[in-house]
């Protein structure tokens, strides 16, 4: 067995995890999507007032900190990532005054909080938004926004031939003829970040949620907010084009100029102590990924590389290993990601045969399972759950922060059974069914085995849930010693032990085991073969999946502490 090892960063190696200004570093963060989390008042919706009440679960699994998904004021045309008001709390899901209870909760249980943040675009409710289709074209109340004439000799063609993220054209036309940019759905139309007033506002809304404790930002869209809209505007091929370059000349995406709006952010977070932290999601080349990351600007980015990979020790171990290079020369942390409200479920994305049309891309792969049909790739559910269980065990082993998605600690597979009707996501809307989009894994939670809602809320569920949900709820799972929930709550507060400074050092053994080590003799194998090995010596701290005769069966991920 041959060693290699990874260098720690100066500061990595100077801050053990957990400690005041660095808490941040290794820590396990788990994601709330509050509406589909618990519901107390009965409409059929997750409020704070649930998360209160849910304290001491969360406390029980050993996570660090609480990441909320949108809880502000919204329509919810796009789950609450369209928001009316980013001082408030949306009155379908509580209070202000909720919101602080919750937050003092949180603390006193001696979990952190990180809020989202949805700067790139408003909803089309937001007062702004409402003001500037009241004012007149080239007024100050549109230029909060992008309005722009149309194309064609009377205006009626968009002024590009850009395209949503959503599907359908990237502008809507108003009253007064002119169009407005939403790069999401109509009801998101996009802000204009050379606007100062956007900025300062932006600034204020920072402070508003630190001033009330609330210890991290995830900021949203976090590589679209800086636009280059300078007339000719280019079109959708020359955007495709400067896209593939990833040398920060697109006019829309990851453009160098997006970080003086963070190293504004920064002063603010720095303002407080102990700092405020954020994370950006930002879909950009990984070669780019460190700008958002540096301790001038976010300080942290979201990685996606595992949650895009194939279950395949080759990819997981160079995933790995650019990462943590990656971190250390960015000076933050790696974060890793297995699921999230974007995305098909791991436990089902890992149990799907790959078809032709999925183009080799696990999430693509979701989709098209999603969709059915005669092509569509089929689901080993217990293969997959299997494989969710090793691939999170690894992840959890690995220095960094890990982000987990509720529900996932449950072992839920995705909800395929949605009706068309009952569908909520714009995805699904947008793209007239062509793809039918993430509501499957934002199915509210299952607290009971049976019982209306299971448990989530007495009266119903926004989403539909299916009937095998009971056999996942947390009262089936808190029983079985072997449940996915014990196997979460087993690793999550061994690794608050186990995590010392950020090194990992690869053991070589067969191609098909990614095999490393961590400081205070911590191991980790995983045997993505199809055969039972051997394990090196040492106690078997936690396993994903029973032992064969004292050897690790396939699929399977061990820690040796
Ligand atoms: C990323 C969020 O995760 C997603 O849910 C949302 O639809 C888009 N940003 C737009 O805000």
């Amino acid at each position: 067995m041959r060693t290699t090892s990874t260098q720690p960063s100066t500061a990595a190696a100077a801050q053990p995890a957990g400690d005041g200004a660095t808490w941040w570093r290794q820590a396990a963060v788990y994601q709330i999507y509050p509406r589909s989390f618990a519901d107390t008042d009965g409409n059929e919706i997750g409020d704070l007032k649930g998360i209160t009440s849910r304290v001491p679960y969360l406390k029980s699994l050993g996570i660090d900190a609480v990441w909320l998904s949108p809880f502000y004021p919204s329509a919810l045309a796009d789950g609450g990532y369209d928001v009316d008001d980013y001082r408030d709390v949306d009155p379908k899901i509580g209070t202000l005054a909720d919101f602080d209870a919750m937050s003092a909760a949180l603390h006193e249980a001696g979990l952190k909080l990180i809020v989202d943040i949805v700067p790139n675009h408003t909803s089309d409710r937001h007062e702004w938004f409402r003001e500037a289709l009241a004012s007149p074209k080239g007024s100050p109340a549109r230029d909060r926004y992008i309005f722009r004439d149309g194309a064609g000799s009377d205006g009626s063609l968009p002024p590009t031939d850009w395209e949503a993220n959503f599907g359908g054209s990237a502008w809507q036309r108003v009253d007064d003829g002119q169009w407005y940019l939403h790069l999401f759905a109509p009801e998101q139309p996009d802000l204009n970040w050379n606007n100062r007033e956007v900025c300062d506002d932006f600034l204020t809304t920072l402070r508003f949620w630190s001033d009330r404790g609330v210890d991290g930002f995830r900021v949203d869209v976090a590589h679209g907010l800086a636009k280059d809209l300078s007339d000719p505007l280019p079109t959708k091929a020359m955007l495709d084009e400067s896209n593939d370059r990833h040398d920060g000349s697109n006019a829309l995406w990851d453009r160098d100029d997006v970080h003086e709006i963070y190293a504004e952010w920064r002063k603010v977070f720095n303002e407080y102590d102990p700092p405020r932290t954020a994370v950006a999601e930002a879909w950009v080349h990984a070669d780019r990924r460190a700008r958002y990351a540096s301790p001038d600007g976010l300080g942290q980015a979201f990685n996606f590389d595992l949650l895009e990979a194939e279950w395949s020790p080759d990819e997981f171990r160079t995933i790995i290993t650019k990462n943590l290079a990656e971190a250390r020369d960015s000076g933050a942390s790696s974060t890793w990601v297995l699921s999230n409200h974007d995305v098909v479920r791991h436990a089902t994305r890992y149990g799907l045969t790959s078809v032709a049309g999925d183009h080799g891309d696990p999430r693509e792969r979701g989709k098209q399972w999603l969709l059915g049909g005669d092509d569509a790739p089929t689901l080993d559910g217990a293969l997959g759950l299997r494989r969710a269980r090793a691939a999170t065990l690894l992840m959890l082993a690995l220095p960094g922060s890990a982000y987990i998605y509720q529900g996932e600690e449950l072992g839920l597979q995705e909800v395929g059974e949605i009706p068309d009707d009952a569908r909520a996501d714009p995805v699904f809307f947008r793209s007239r069914g062509a793809e039918k989009g993430r509501d499957g894994c934002r199915v509210p939670l299952p607290w009971t085995r049976d019982g209306r809602a299971f448990g989530f809320s007495d009266t119903g569920a926004h989403l539909p849930q299916p009937s095998w949900f009971g056999a996942y709820s947390v009262e089936a799972e808190e029983s079985d010693l072997e449940s996915t929930l014990a196997l979460y709550r087993r690793a999550l507060n061994l690794r608050h032990r186990l995590q010392t400074d950020e090194t990992l050092n690869w053991v070589d053994d067969a191609p098909e085991v990614v095999h490393f080590t961590r400081p205070g003799g911590w191991r980790c194998v995983t045997n993505f073969g199809s055969e039972p090995i051997t394990l090196p010596g040492g106690d078997v701290a936690v396993v994903s999946g029973p032992l064969r005769a004292g050897m690790l069966p396939p699929d399977t991920t061990a820690w040796l502490a």
